[in-house]
């Protein structure tokens, strides 16, 4: 197996003395391609600024993060946005979908930004998988949280990106709908070789990873690589 991701005492400091916030504090930790890496911890605890900085949509205080060998802070802001389209598909923990564009505009946004043709017979199955076919045309204004979250599933998945960086993607949904997600994300993962970094709040997802990593006020306090139980999504199945 090989490293795809791999970040070196990252630390994103908010603010001064006195009041400083330090959100990551040291973190280190390497992903293997094909992984599925999952971080828990408390609310607060610095899981989004650590998937914000590895996904290089913020800049850290210090530290380097290095993908698929190339370190992405010694890119500058037009090579890493390139960078992040081609590689990195992000499931945001607010979704983030363009209010202007429809739910399959914004499945679509990434590939067209791209440049690339859109393999319609791919996007239709994962929008016929998360049941969006009713709402291809709402604005995500006229959409659910559970709705426009999984729009951003399908967004993330329609370029099949090497590296899916989920940041609670199944908060907003009930516990069938999560379970659908789950099996898609392990199923585009394994026909893609995809690497899965997910954020859950959920410990039975927790224990589906091959990894868990937690998290306490920016520090990695546990890594437990073992498999805990059975059903590991890198390797179940193979
Ligand atoms: N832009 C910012 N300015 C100042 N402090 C920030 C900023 N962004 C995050 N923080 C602080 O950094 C710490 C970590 O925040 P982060 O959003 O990473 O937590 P989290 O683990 O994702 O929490 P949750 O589970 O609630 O989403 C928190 O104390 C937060 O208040
Ligand atoms: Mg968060």
């Amino acid at each position: 197996m090989s490293t795809i991701l791999k970040a070196v005492n990252l630390k994103k400091y908010y603010g001064k003395e006195p009041n400083i916030t330090k959100a990551l504090d040291g973190v280190t930790m390497e992903v293997e391609q094909g992984e599925f890496v999952a971080i828990i911890g408390t609310s607060g605890s610095g899981k989004s600024t650590l998937l914000n900085m590895i996904g290089g949509l913020d800049v850290p205080t210090s530290g380097s993060v290095v993908i698929r060998g190339k370190e992405i802070g010694k890119m500058n802001d037009e090579q890493l946005t390139i960078f992040r389209r081609r590689n990195i598909g992000f499931i945001f923990q607010d979704y983030n979908l363009v209010p202007i564009l429809n739910a399959y505009q914004n499945i679509i946004l990434p590939i067209e930004l791209d440049g690339n043709k859109v393999d319609r017979g791919y996007v239709d199955e994962i929008i016929h998988f998360l049941h969006l076919e009713e709402r291809l045309s709402n604005l995500p204004a006229n959409m659910s949280g559970g709705q426009q979250q999984r729009v951003a599933i399908a967004r993330a998945l329609a370029a099949k990106p090497a590296i899916i960086l989920a940041d609670e993607p199944t908060g907003n949904l009930d516990s069938k709908t999560s379970q659908d997600v789950l099996r898609l994300l392990k199923v585009s993962c394994q026909q893609f070789n995809q690497t899965l970094v997910m954020i859950t709040h959920n410990p039975e997802i927790a224990l589906m990873a091959d990894c868990m990593i937690r998290i306490e006020d920016g520090h990695i306090v546990e890594t437990a690589k073992e498999k805990m139980m059975a059903g590991g999504m890198g390797n179940a199945e193979k």
